[in-house]
């Protein structure tokens, strides 16, 4: 994906979408379709964005036996978006089942579609995880287990909080693509994110594409809130 800030059009319908994209008249964007909008409009929207030039990020996060998820996968390459997801915890071989499925149905011609897991969601705590999935071990190290697990399946990524990055390129190398969430302009406006970074700190930390939704999307002036992030972006020194 060519921009480093993936928008997430966390809306209901195509038509909030379509007047969120007024307001950035004849440019190409990297955007994300989470579950809500894909779920309401289904893959007309991604036809939609696409046709309109933009970058798709599909999160839809999959998660079941593998020849679910080859399956699926095919169809969603077929769909010619630029990035998908699954859980790390379905596992290795759940993982290597949605390569194949990617390399089956992307066109002949157009680039595989990237695909990244999830390690642990950021909204998980270690307390949570410890008592309800019985992982006795510290969050951060379950994290980079589950990256070392994503790379050893052929997966391109994973999503992660940006404070998190540091460690997962040193535990799986810097190549690995790291999408992050959790970003803010300023880090006392946090919503119901726990841990926030800005988009230069995002940038230090190693990200490679940052995920951005309400400070973009609920902002008064929602294409001066987009240069502002780029800008930090830009201007942080790696
Ligand atoms: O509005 P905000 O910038 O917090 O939105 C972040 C986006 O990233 C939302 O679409 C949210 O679902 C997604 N996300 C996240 N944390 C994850 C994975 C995805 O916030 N671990």
């Amino acid at each position: 994906m060519k921009s480093p800030c993936i928008i997430a059009l966390d809306f209901q319908s195509r038509k909030e979408v379509e007047v969120f994209l007024k307001e950035f008249p004849n440019e190409c964007l990297s955007v994300k379709i989470g579950m809500e909008l894909y779920y309401s409009e289904g893959p007309a929207m991604v036809q939609m964005l696409k046709t309109a030039g933009h970058e798709i990020f599909l999160d839809l996060k999959l998660h079941d036996i593998p020849n679910t998820v080859r399956a699926t996968m095919k169809q969603l390459a077929s769909l010619g978006v630029d990035m998908v997801n699954v859980h790390a915890a379905g596992g290795t071989k759940m993982m290597r089942a949605a390569m194949e499925g990617l390399k089956e149905g992307t066109p002949i011609g157009k680039k595989r579609p990237i695909c990244i897991a999830v390690t642990q969601l950021t909204s998980t705590s270690e307390e949570q995880m410890q008592k309800e999935q019985w992982i006795e071990k510290p969050l951060a190290d379950t994290v980079v287990h589950f990256a070392k697990l994503a790379k050893e399946s052929g997966l391109d990524g994973v999503v992660c909080s940006a404070l998190e990055v540091p460690m997962i390129s040193q535990a799986v190398g810097k190549d690995f693509c790291t999408v992050t969430p959790g970003i803010r302009m300023q880090t006392a406006s946090m919503d119901d994110q726990v841990r926030v970074v800005t988009p230069d700190e995002a940038r230090r930390l190693g990200s490679t594409y940052m995920v951005v939704g309400r400070n973009i999307t609920k902002a008064e002036n929602k294409k001066e809130a987009y240069t502002q992030i780029m800008k930090l972006w830009e201007e942080a020194k790696t």
